[in-house]
């Protein structure tokens, strides 16, 4: 449990590569470009300095022309922020790796990454088609490929210093344990849905015994209402606090340990999520009694984004 009172500048030490990453993080998952922009820099300015990226958002340029603008006008150096991005399930042959991994960088616009994620473990029909169907509609599996071999390409990447860490991303504990054993470069983050309604308990403790950041998508349960936001259990905490269900939920999460990645579209929801201040022991306790079990992105079980229409990209 993070003892530090404020939360927000909490940063999490990675098992490997040079920075620690802050624990309140910003996710790009925004379909639609401008507003893409417009809620980066509005990140940007409400103080976070973590982004969570992927090839599959199809944003990337977006994401990094606001990043660059945002750093010039606030004089913040690259080195200050904190910046991720996923491998698409397309591109698991260990030859397709680095050329999606250099094709990220440069719509990005960086030199370096900190973060590199497999997206998924699944391996779809390696090509440029992001969402490969046969005619029945099913999806085009690559059996010819192991998330083994796809994580030892990622290996190559931290070897040349081309990013700084590598981890994995929508991965079940039982998928986990056989990569981590095997891995040379353990992953230094496990990035999967979590909030009070899936707490992942079992995966955060192995995390943390070996050292991993459990990063945490859909802390507010996507937004859904009804939903976490509306939960009577966290309503009551907000109203007691005097904080917003939202800035509950968030700071639930920093003060159990896992890093969080919250998409706001707003300014005002950016500010508020990065607003956080630790809750009494009372209020954590509450929480972690909370019996609702809910599962949101079913992205884990076939490696197909739930969150994001179909056709476009998890
Ligand atoms: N690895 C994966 O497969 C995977 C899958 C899904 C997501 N992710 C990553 O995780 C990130 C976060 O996921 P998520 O979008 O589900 O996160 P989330 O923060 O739980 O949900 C975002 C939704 O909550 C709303 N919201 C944000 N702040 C709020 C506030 N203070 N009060 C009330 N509502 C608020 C947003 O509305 P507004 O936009 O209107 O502010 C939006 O509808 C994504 O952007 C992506 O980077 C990864």
């Amino acid at each position: 449990m993070t003892e530090s009172s404020d939360l927000r500048m909490t940063r999490l030490p990675l098992s490997h590569g040079a920075a620690r990453m802050p624990a309140l993080g910003f996710g790009t998952l925004i379909p639609d470009a401008a507003a893409t922009i417009t809620a980066t820099r509005d990140a940007l300015e409400a103080g976070f300095r973590h982004f969570d990226c992927a090839e599959r958002y199809g944003n990337e340029r977006e994401v990094g022309r606001a990043l660059q603008a945002g750093l010039a006008a606030g004089g913040i150096a690259r080195e200050d922020i904190f910046v991720t991005t996923k491998l698409w399930n397309s591109n698991h042959r260990p030859e397709r790796v680095e050329p999606a991994f250099e094709a990220s960088v440069d719509r990005l616009g960086l030199k370096y990454l900190d973060l590199y994620l497999i997206h998924t473990p699944f391996a779809f029909q390696p090509g440029d088609d992001q969402d490969p169907r046969d005619q029945n509609g099913n999806v085009l599996y690559d059996h010819d490929v192991t998330l083994l071999d796809t994580w030892k390409a990622m290996e190559s990447l931290v070897d040349h210093g081309k990013c700084r860490a590598i981890g994995l991303s929508d991965i079940s504990l039982n998928e986990l344990k056989p990569i981590y054993e095997s891995a040379r470069i353990k992953p230094a983050v496990v990035q999967v849905e979590s909030h009070p309604y899936l707490p992942e308990t079992e995966l955060l403790e192995y995390c943390k015994e070996k050292g991993v950041v459990l990063l945490a998508f859909a802390p507010l349960g996507h937004g859904m209402r009804p939903g976490l936001l509306e939960d009577p259990v966290i309503s009551a905490i907000a109203a007691r606090v005097g904080k917003a269900p939202a800035q509950v939920l968030l700071a639930w999460a920093v003060q159990r340990g896992t890093a969080v990645l919250t998409t706001a579209r707003t300014a005002a929801h950016a500010r508020e999520n990065f607003d956080i201040s630790a809750l009494p022991k009372d209020a954590l306790d509450e929480i972690n009694r909370i019996q609702t079990r809910q599962r949101l992105n079913p992205v884990v079980t076939t490696g197909v984004p739930g969150f994001i229409p179909k056709g476009r990209g998890a």
